[in-house]
């Protein structure tokens, strides 16, 4: 298993394993109109893909640009702060087969160390009904600051916890 920076033509692999989280693990919790924008977002600052050498992708993250002003507020509630002091780790993805062997792990540390590497607090935001997600970055040392809203025009606001890396 190796981790790479994402190419353009993986995005298909991706929305598939991101189609397979969503219906298996409720991540993400509505499907996207634009899967393929959702997961190669414009606050995107780099992202990255496991491969594994029989089964081709198997795992995605992205960090995101801290301009999104919900998250933001929470983070600003602790104390004022300016957005380009962080970056979010986003779209965490392992495919259900390859869940459990340390790969969500790898994936995570990576986009971490690059918001590091670019003088930036990692944050990251995850949904209050996915509770696996939470109990993996808690397992790992997260700290739960605060929780923000998504407010969607058709459907139920997203009711999100936000936390801050070990
Ligand atoms: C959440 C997810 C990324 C975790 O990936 P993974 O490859 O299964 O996790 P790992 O094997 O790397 O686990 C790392 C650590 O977290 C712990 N952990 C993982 N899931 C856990 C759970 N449900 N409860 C408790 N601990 C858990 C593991 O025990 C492991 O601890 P260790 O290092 O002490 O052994 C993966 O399950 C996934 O893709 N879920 C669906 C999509 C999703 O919810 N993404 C998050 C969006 S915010």
């Amino acid at each position: 298993m190796h981790l790479r920076q994402r190419h353009p033509d993986d995005i298909a692999s991706c929305v598939e394993i991101m189609r397979r989280t969503h219906h298996d693990s409720a991540y993400p919790i509505y499907w996207p109109d634009d899967p393929a924008g959702f997961l190669g977002n414009e606050a995107e600052l780099k992202a990255w893909v496991a491969v594994d050498p029989d089964n081709g992708i198997v795992g995605h993250v992205a960090l995101h640009r801290a301009d999104e002003a919900a998250a933001m507020q929470a983070i600003q509630a602790k104390g004022p702060t300016e957005a380009e002091g962080y970056a979010v780790v986003s779209r965490l993805l392992v495919h259900p087969q390859a869940q459990g062997h340390g790969l969500g792990k790898r994936l995570l540390d990576t986009a971490v160390d690059y918001s590091v590497s670019r003088g930036q607090h990692p944050i990251l935001v995850v949904t209050k009904n996915t509770p696996d997600a939470i109990q993996f970055y808690e397992a790992l040392g997260w700290n739960r600051i605060g929780s923000m809203t998504v407010e969607l025009p058709v459907r139920p606001d997203i009711e999100m916890w936000v936390y801050t890396a070990p």
